[in-house]
């Protein structure tokens, strides 16, 4: 994206302060969505982002991960997986309990559709505190395969969700403070 393009999508990304509780700033994607050639600038930008060697499979985080990654998928012309939250997969699963910015989760995958030795792209809308991002990379890394990217659409700086991903390639298309 240029500069200027890339400031208009970001634009369409809503901060809405005390939700869902006090104290934590939402950034609310669904104008971005809703916005066909901004959708569309997103996921193209987010393919050319990919670090490294070609990626065989992309995994995205409930829910809203789902909403990037499968697009994204299509574009690199690979498959998607799903990591859901606690009971909605069949078993068996494997699963990691993790800290959010508000509250705690548990994230859960169908190891059988990550096949041991794929290199793995993991997506998902924000990158707040990293808990969510650390728990996936953590689950494909339990199914065997190995993760190559990380990519966000945008970061909260001040929450420095980097650190909880040291050592990983890690891109965001923006940063909010
Ligand atoms: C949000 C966001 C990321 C996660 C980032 O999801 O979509 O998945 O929080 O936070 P972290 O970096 O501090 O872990 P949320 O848990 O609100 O779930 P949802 O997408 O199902 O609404």
């Amino acid at each position: 994206l240029s500069t200027r393009r890339a400031s208009e999508v970001a634009g369409l990304v809503r901060a809405v302060p005390d939700f869902p509780e006090a104290g934590v700033t939402f950034q609310d994607i669904t104008p971005l969505l809703a916005d066909g050639e901004a959708l569309h600038d997103v996921v193209r930008s987010l393919a050319r982002s990919v670090s490294g060697p070609q990626v065989d499979l992309v995994v995205g985080m409930e829910a809203r991960g789902f909403l990037l990654g499968a697009p994204l998928a299509i574009e690199l012309g690979v498959g998607f997986v799903p990591l859901r939250k606690e009971g909605k997969l069949p078993p068996p699963v494997e699963a990691v309990t993790y800290d959010l910015e508000y509250g705690s989760a548990r994230l859960e995958v169908r190891s059988a559709t990550v096949p041991a030795g794929a290199r793995v792209l993991v997506i998902d809308d924000v990158l707040a505190t990293g808990g969510t991002a650390a728990a996936a990379v953590d689950l494909v890394e339990r199914c065997g395969a190995e993760v190559v990217d990380v990519q966000f659409l945008l970061e909260i700086d001040a929450l420095a969700g980097r650190e909880a991903l040291a050592g990983r390639a890690v891109t965001s298309l923006w940063g909010v403070p």
